[in-house]
Formats: C-alpha cells, sequence, structure tokens
C-alpha cells in the first residue's frame, strides 16, 4: 500500500490529470489517473503541484533584525554593511537562532524547503557560524539549509579574514563565500578571489561568491572568478552571485564575458528584490534597475536562478520567504515578459535554483523526494503572477504546512459570488 497518493495535478511542465505516488518518502511513481489503496489520498482539484521552491542566496543571520539600531537611512549596500557593523557586537546566540528558526517557519509555510545563507565570518568569535551550524541542525529534518562562509566585511581587508573564513570551514560550513568588491582595492579583490578559490579547491568545497554587487561597470571580478574557476578544475562548483556590476557594463565587454562564464561552468544568482532595492542609489535619473543581464546569461547557456538575498534587515526592510515574489520582481526588472520568459523565472525559483544549489533528488519524477508544494494557480505563469497561495507543503511525504485558498466573498448584483482572480 502507498503512504500517499495526489491525484488531478497539473505539473510545471503543463501535463494534467497527473497522479502522483509515494511510498517511504520517495516518489515512485507519476502517471495519468492512478487509483490504489494509499494510508492518505489527497484530490489536488486541477492546481498546479511543484517541487519546493529553493533559495540560492539568503543571509539568515541578519534576517528579522530590520531596525535594529536604527534603519538604513541612504538605502546603499555600504550603509546597511555599516549598520550590520553596528549590530553585530551585541548580537546574542539565541536571538540568531530564534530569528532564524522563525524566518524557517515563514519560509516553510511558503513553500520554501532549500535555502542556501552565507554567513558572516568577519568576526574571530564566529557567533553566527555557532548559530547557524545549530539553525541548520534543528531544521535539518524539514529544510535543506546550506551554509556559505562569508567574509562580510572583506577576506583581505579584515586582519584576519582568511582565517576566520577557514575555522568556519572546519566547524562545518559547506561553502567557501567572499565579497571582492568590498575588498581595498580592485586587485586586493582579485587577490581575494584567487585565494579563496584555492582554498575551495584544497578542500574539496564548493564556492559562492559575492560578485561585483556595484554600479560600477569596471568591477569585473566575476572575469577573475570564471578565470579561477578554469585554472582550478573548480567546473560546476562555482557561483557568482549579485554581479549587478554587469549590468553597467559596456554592451562589447559583456559579449566577451558572458562566453567567458559560460565557458567556465559558473552559475549566477541575480537577487531581483534586492538588486532593485540597493542598486541604482547614486544615480538621479535615469536611475538603474541594476540586476545583472538575466536573460542574456541565460541565451549563452549559464545556469541562472533567483535569491531573496535579504528579509526584514539592514538592507531589505519587505519581504516574507516568498520566492514568487522574487519570480515576479525578476520577470518585471528583466522584462522576462514572453511565456519562455516567464516560465524561465519560475524555473529560477525552482530547478534552477535547486541545480545551483546541487540538491539531490529534487523533482517530480520516480526516484525523487515526495516534497512538493500544491499552488493555487492552473500553471506556472499563473502561480508567478498572482504570488499563488501554498495550499499544501509536504516534505518527502509529511505534510509540513497548509493554507486556506484566497478565495474573495463578492456582493455584487448580477455578478459572481466570488472570484479567486482567475479568468473564467
Ligand atoms: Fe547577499
Amino acid at each position: 500500500m502507498l503512504d500517499l497518493l495526489i491525484t488531478n495535478a497539473t505539473l510545471p511542465d503543463g501535463r494534467t490529470g497527473m497522479s502522483v505516488a509515494v511510498q517511504a518518502g520517495r516518489i515512485t511513481e507519476v502517471t495519468p489517473g492512478l487509483t490504489a489503496a494509499a494510508g492518505d489520498t489527497f484530490d489536488a482539484a486541477g492546481y498546479l503541484l511543484s517541487p519546493p521552491f529553493c533559495d540560492p542566496h539568503f543571509h539568515m543571520d541578519s534576517t528579522l533584525s530590520y531596525g535594529r539600531p536604527r534603519v538604513n537611512e541612504s538605502g546603499t549596500l555600504l550603509e546597511g554593511i555599516q549598520l550590520w557593523g553596528e549590530l553585530k557586537p551585541t548580537l546574542k546566540i539565541d536571538d540568531l537562532i530564534e530569528r532564524a528558526l522563525t524566518y524557517c517557519d515563514w519560509a516553510v509555510a511558503k513553500g520554501l524547503l532549500a535555502i542556501r545563507s552565507h554567513v558572516d565570518t568577519s568576526d574571530p568569535g564566529l557567533l553566527p557560524v555557532e548559530a547557524l551550524l545549530e539553525v541548520k541542525r534543528r531544521v535539518a529534518p524539514y529544510l535543506d539549509l546550506q551554509l556559505v562562509a562569508f567574509p562580510q566585511d572583506g577576506a583581505l581587508r579584515t586582519k584576519g579574514g582568511v582565517d576566520n573564513l577557514k575555522r568556519a570551514l572546519d566547524l562545518g560550513v559547506d561553502i567557501v563565500g567572499g565579497i571582492p568588491h568590498f575588498d581595498r582595492t580592485m586587485s586586493e579583490g582579485a587577490a581575494s578571489v584567487k585565494l579563496l578559490c584555492e582554498i575551495a579547491a584544497e578542500r574539496g568545497k564548493f564556492v559562492d561568491m559575492h560578485c561585483d554587487e556595484s554600479d560600477d561597470p569596471l568591477s569585473r571580478h566575476i572575469e577573475t572568478l570564471a578565470f579561477e574557476t578554469q585554472r582550478l578544475s573548480l567546473q560546476g562548483r562555482v557561483t557568482g552571485s549579485h554581479c549587478t556590476s554587469m549590468h553597467s557594463m559596456d554592451n562589447y565587454h559583456a559579449s566577451k564575458l558572458l562566453p567567458l562564464i559560460a565557458e567556465s561552468g559558473v552559475s549566477i544568482v541575480a537577487n531581483p528584490l534586492v538588486n532593485i532595492t540597493l542598486q541604482g542609489r547614486h544615480d538621479t535619473y535615469p536611475k538603474r534597475r541594476g540586476m545583472t543581464r538575466v536573460p542574456e546569461l541565460m541565451a549563452a547557456g549559464v545556469t541562472v536562478a533567483f535569491g531573496h538575498d535579504c528579509v526584514m534587515d539592514p538592507w531589505y526592510g519587505m519581504g516574507s520567504g516568498d520566492m514568487l515574489e522574487v519570480a515576479h520582481m525578476g520577470l518585471h526588472v528583466a522584462q522576462m515578459t514572453s511565456r519562455q520568459g516567464m516560465r524561465a523565472c519560475f524555473d529560477a525559483v525552482t530547478t534552477s535554483a535547486a541545480k545551483v544549489m546541487h540538491l539531490q533528488r529534487y523533482g517530480i519524477e520516480p526516484g525523487c523526494d515526495a516534497s512538493f508544494v500544491l499552488l493555487q494557480a492552473r500553471d506556472v505563469v499563473e502561480a508567478i503572477r498572482l504570488r499563488a497561495t501554498r495550499l499544501k507543503v509536504w516534505n518527502k511525504g509529511k505534510l509540513l504546512a497548509e493554507s486556506g485558498p484566497a478565495i474573495a466573498r463578492l456582493q455584487l448584483a448580477g455578478r459572481p459570488s466570488q472570484t479567486e482572480w482567475r479568468r473564467v
């Protein structure tokens, strides 16, 4: 007997009337109209059953700290870093853990079951590392939390920055991070990219580096990251995050750079909500959007995913762990309005993000984990348009969260009695 049978589901690829059979936490069959005995049978009523959302770029040590000790008045990345620097000496481990766990509750309720979080390794005490390793252990039964050792104040700019990062790796942090554009000079930034990639190569780790998060078209650390990836045979193991300077680069340089990134197998994570918020702050008008060249990178064959980056922290006061909100903003900022473009935005917070994160057994096919989210939408485009309600969220066959459908009751003479904001 099956543990769970979901019937009459629509899948992200457009197949309708699909049944998904689950046994021992894995999907055993995906086929139309299956009937079989199951401990639990659920009729999806034609709604969209998607693999869970994945966030390939987040900061869980700073999340939900908005307003402490003050808000970011200029709205810039640099004031955010300064503000975080003011907050850091006051951090307590219990508070770090509780904020992160609360955010994980929000994430699960939004069908977000895999998060790659950077964790600040700048201070020798490594308190955020200790806290997030504990959070990782606690949420492991229901959420896949990957941690990146992130030298927020600059790997080479900070005294002992590289040693602190190495100690974080020793403690169990999974991935090597970086922030070359915050080192003191272009050459120091390039040196930090080289050094950090060498550390990853020596230790057999992945790399996920904040790279060129600025409007400066001459910030070209992504070039060094792509070069070092090839030199050290790290193809497929390296991610460049943000890469917003690419937005402002000369088109000729971009035409050389994009194939170089594709050739190196470096994946790119854009963070639409935060990029549109933090970038362009030194502009008058026109104000640049600041997000990297998403459709062009995709067309060049680069794996591109979208991250949330921040929720209610020194850099961004909004957010709720909703990756459909991220996809919605990405679609607008990148003007990805073709049907194919809109579907690519959904992939950017599901399958492409899972690829960046090297998730195993991800998807709705036999052998994959029985982890999925049922959305109050009939297809992926509608899911983005409505930032669809997560009706149900399962992890490995276990129901984790439920929400009531979003329906408005209407009292309009001669009109329907309710609406779900869908065309009839
Ligand atoms: Fe970030």
